[in-house]
């Protein structure tokens, strides 16, 4: 990073040397050297550019829940945007810092179905675009009607979902872009039956998943036509420990953070997981989740 910052960085929000335990939801990692935290969609390009420009490599930070930080990061970026949703007939825009669980509740006060089933995904808006977040069968591309990015030179594209952008927890918008916000088309529902269907599917999470303990979401992709939690379920791994790193006992998909835990220990279990699973089924499990500073022992 160099340093005094060129005027374009300078001038943009950024905090130093924060650990990644206060930026992600499982609570293990090393240091963010440099987190830039734009306000506007100007400071975000102007951080694009300024970085293609240095030619300084960067990582794109969302709300941390779907992400496993093994080590120090150099430079970051994390949107800050101040926006709330808006409504326009039965579309919702919003911008990629909101929160995902409170986009869909705002959507439910609004009377809009469509988002219930996003009601228990955390994170923000923005990395629920880059993973193409999903749960009980719907996803986020199945209500998306435009959404906005900048390309990794800092070019904005605003643009309707095309075929191939959005798969299962994938999405175009990796590779150095940044989603910027998203509008969502949703539909007119009866008020207490989206809310119905919002507290049944947060009481089925709730009922099936450790929420309780510090937890980075599911750790990997479930297999085609198979259950990853299952598959370690079966493998007898719950309940396999780390130090302070945990195969939840509740959900065979969850390593939780018993409170103390290393990024160290999760790579460890995370790799004994996979070995166990393949020894036990012929299975490769793929993680789910993002891991920066990946070890050969967790290849992506
Ligand atoms: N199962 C077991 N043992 C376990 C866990 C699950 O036998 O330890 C069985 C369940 O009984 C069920 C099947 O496996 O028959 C599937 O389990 P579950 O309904 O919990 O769903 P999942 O496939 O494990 C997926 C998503 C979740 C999402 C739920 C609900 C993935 C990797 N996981 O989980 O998403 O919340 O469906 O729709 O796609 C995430 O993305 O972080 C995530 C947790």
């Amino acid at each position: 990073m160099p340093f005094p910052l060129p005027d374009a960085l300078a001038s943009i929000p950024h905090r130093r040397d924060v650990p990644f335990a206060r930026l992600t939801t499982l609570g293990v990692g090393g240091i963010c050297r440099w987190l830039f935290e734009p306000v506007s969609v100007a400071q975000a390009q102007a951080f694009v550019r300024a970085c293609a420009r240095e030619g300084l490599a960067w990582r794109m930070l969302g709300g941390g829940s779907n992400l496993v930080v093994l080590g120090d990061v150099d430079l970051a970026l994390r949107l800050r945007f101040p926006e709330e949703p808006r409504r326009a007939g039965l579309e919702l825009e919003a911008p990629a810092s909101f929160g995902h669980i409170k986009l869909s509740l705002a959507a439910a006060d609004l009377g809009l179905a469509g988002l219930e089933y996003a009601s228990g995904i955390p994170g923000s808006v923005g990395g629920a675009m880059h993973m193409n977040a999903g749960a009980y069968g719907r996803e986020l591309v199945d209500v998306l009607a435009r959404y906005q990015f900048l390309t990794a030179e800092g070019e904005l594209v605003e643009k309707a979902p095309e075929p191939g952008e959005f798969r299962y927890r994938w999405s175009v918008l990796g590779g150095g872009r940044v989603a910027l916000g998203l509008t969502v088309r949703l539909a007119e529902g009866d008020p207490d039956r989206i809310r119905a269907l919002v507290e049944d599917y947060r009481r089925r999470r709730g009922t099936s998943q450790p929420l309780h303990k510090r937890n980075a979401g599911c750790i990997f992709k479930n297999p085609p036509g198979q259950s990853a939690g299952r598959l370690i379920d079966q493998a007898g791994l719950k309940g396999l420990r780390v130090g302070d790193a945990e195969v939840s006992p509740d959900h065979g998909n969850f390593l939780v953070n018993h409170g103390a835990a290393t990024a160290a220990q999760f790579a460890e279990l995370m790799a004994l997981v996979r070995t166990r699973v393949r020894e036990a089924h012929g299975v490769e499990l793929e993680p789910e989740v993002e891991i920066w500073a990946a070890t050969d022992m967790i290849t992506r």
